[in-house]
């Protein structure tokens, strides 16, 4: 039987400077997302990569005194490097100077024109002559340039416009049809009431003023606006006009997972273009919050700033990349922003990774190794209201974790995946294996104690392995379990089987000690 296909994208990032704890967020959300998905047994392509074009960039180059490609490409080297660093399994990094993406985005915009969706016009804004940049009047700060700060003047060029006016009541039937098409809802009013009711202008799609940029094919004094160059990145990602039988395949998208200051341009500007080519849209939008530091948006600028430790370069070979996945993953609400601080980063390793999750497979493991050599028990189904509780708790988290991650909740997954956890270390408490240990007579009950200890961590980690995957890996292979979300079922392990001891998974840190040494870096 052919596997149902998922196919999920993170917003190409603007490498104007190196990525942030920020920019992880969506790309670790994104991943988690994908294991879990994969575990599911569905064929899954997860997309992400940089957003490459446009004034900002090729004004950066030249500070650096370098090519725009020798400035993007060391950028791009430590994006796809810090990747790796936190274990981001995408399928395809995408650039927008791709050969393949320039082709597309080129394709997209003379089928626009040729369609009639696109027409020559003049632009009229603020322009800052040496930022070389157009600004919105609502844009500028204290009348001038948000960038440099000097005085801008009113300018008009020639330029192409897409008749994104036309487009309204599309927009609101799409919302109203298909309520699950952006999330959270609370953004589909923001659209409709920010920008749809006011009245939808065309778009200008082109700059005679951006030099960095991809030409349009037919008028090659004009570059096509980055934001049209960016979207198609979708695209381009999955095949479209290189490989139709993989298009065909993952087009449409599953769901875009973008930040929720980017919702306008992915729920107004992206269907609109793919209703004026005839492209099927993508099922799902997904603007998320921000991961607020101190109360503000973490920003490649602020960040260098800031006096506390927030670089994942940093934190994840320190207190590995696990550990850094899981505090991006659990203290954000989806959807919501949340707050992150160094502390707050160091206390949860200390409470949901070594008291809770490590110190139940330590303990669990070693009681296997003191009363039972290390091998795996046979189990006598008991009427024990404290087994049936655990079961009755492990079954039903298993089954809440599925539902959130449908909904693509992963801070709400973890809480359940570490539920079935805390539930296992307090039946330690109860059952007192140590206790039954101490008389023969007892073993039998032992046995199935330990065997219910050890089903629990198999359920829990083989979830767990879409969130962390480097620590759930170690335990998986010590359990010898396969990776596979498959039909609940309690007891499933190998009876008879040794398992090997388990390293410490997660030392407790000493926070304040933490906390110094971080401060000096
Ligand atoms: N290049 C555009 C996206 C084009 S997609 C066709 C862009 N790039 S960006 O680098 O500025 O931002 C990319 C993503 O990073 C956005 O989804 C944004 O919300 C996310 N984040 C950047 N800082 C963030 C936080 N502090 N918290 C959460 N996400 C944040 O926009």
């Amino acid at each position: 039987m052919e596997k149902e296909k998922f196919y999920i994208t993170t917003p190409i990032y603007y490498p104007s400077n190196k990525l942030t704890l920020g920019n992880c967020y969506t790309t670790v959300v994104c991943d988690a997302i994908a294991r879990y998905n994969k575990l599911l047994g569905k064929d899954v392509f997860y997309l992400t990569g940089t957003d490459e074009h446009g004034q900002k960039i090729a004004g950066k180059a030249k500070d650096a005194g370098k090519t725009e490609m020798e400035y993007l490409n060391e950028i791009i080297a430590d994006a796809k490097e810090l990747w790796k660093l936190l274990d981001i399994n995408y399928d395809r990094f995408i650039r927008t100077t791709d050969e393949d993406h320039v082709k597309v985005a080129q394709h997209v915009f003379t089928e626009l024109y040729n369609r009639g969706y696109i027409y020559k016009g003049s632009y009229k804004g603020k322009y800052c002559v040496p930022c070389e940049a157009f600004w919105t009047e609502s844009q500028l700060v204290n009348g001038k340039c948000p960038d440099c700060g000097r005085d801008v003047i009113d300018q008009e060029e020639e330029a192409y416009f897409f008749k994104l006016s036309q487009f309204g009541d599309k927009l609101l039937d799409l919302y109203k049809n298909n309520p699950e098409f952006l999330e959270p809802q609370s953004r589909v009013n923001e659209m409709i009431n920010n920008f749809i009711k006011p009245g939808l202008s065309d778009l200008c799609v082109s700059r005679t003023s951006v030099k960095w940029g991809i030409p349009v094919p037919f008028d090659k004094n004009h570059t096509i606006y980055v934001w049209v160059d960016a979207l198609t990145n979708y695209l381009t990602g999955v095949g479209y006009l290189s490989d139709d039988k993989m298009f065909n395949k993952y087009w449409p998208a599953d769901v875009h997972v973008i930040g929720k200051e980017i919702v306008r341009f992915h729920a107004i500007i992206w269907p609109a273009m793919l209703m004026a080519l005839d492209i099927p849209l993508p099922k799902k939008v997904f603007g998320h919050g921000w991961l607020l530091f101190g109360g503000d948006k973490l920003s490649k600028s602020k960040e260098v700033a800031s006096k506390e430790c927030v670089d994942p370069r940093i934190l994840a070979p320190r207190y590995t990349a696990d550990a850094v996945r899981y505090i991006l993953l659990r203290e954000i609400p989806f959807g919501s922003d949340g707050s992150y601080s160094t502390e707050g980063f160091l206390n949860r390793i200390n409470s949901d990774l070594a008291n809770n999750y490590g110190n139940l497979v330590s303990r669990t493991l070693s009681m296997l190794k003191k009363y039972n050599q290390s091998v795996v028990p046979s189990y006598k189904d008991s009427n024990d209201p404290l087994d049936k509780d655990l079961i009755n708790i492990v079954l039903t988290e298993e089954q809440n974790a599925k539902n959130y991650m449908k909904k693509l909740d992963s801070s709400k997954a973890l809480t359940s995946i570490f539920a079935m956890f805390s539930k296992a270390n307090k039946y330690i408490e109860v059952t007192e294996p140590y206790i039954l240990a101490k008389d023969p007579s007892k073993k039998e009950r032992l046995d199935t104690v330990l065997r219910n200890l050890i089903e629990t961590i198999r359920i829990g980690t083989i979830h767990l392995s879409a969130f962390l995957p480097e620590v759930s890996k170690k335990v998986m292979d010590i359990l010898g379990v396969e990776a596979k979300i498959g039909e609940p079922k309690f007891y499933d392990m190998k009876e008879g089987k040794t398992l090997e001891n388990c390293p410490i998974l997660f030392p407790r840190l000493d926070v304040q000690k933490e906390l110094d040494e971080l401060a000096k870096l």
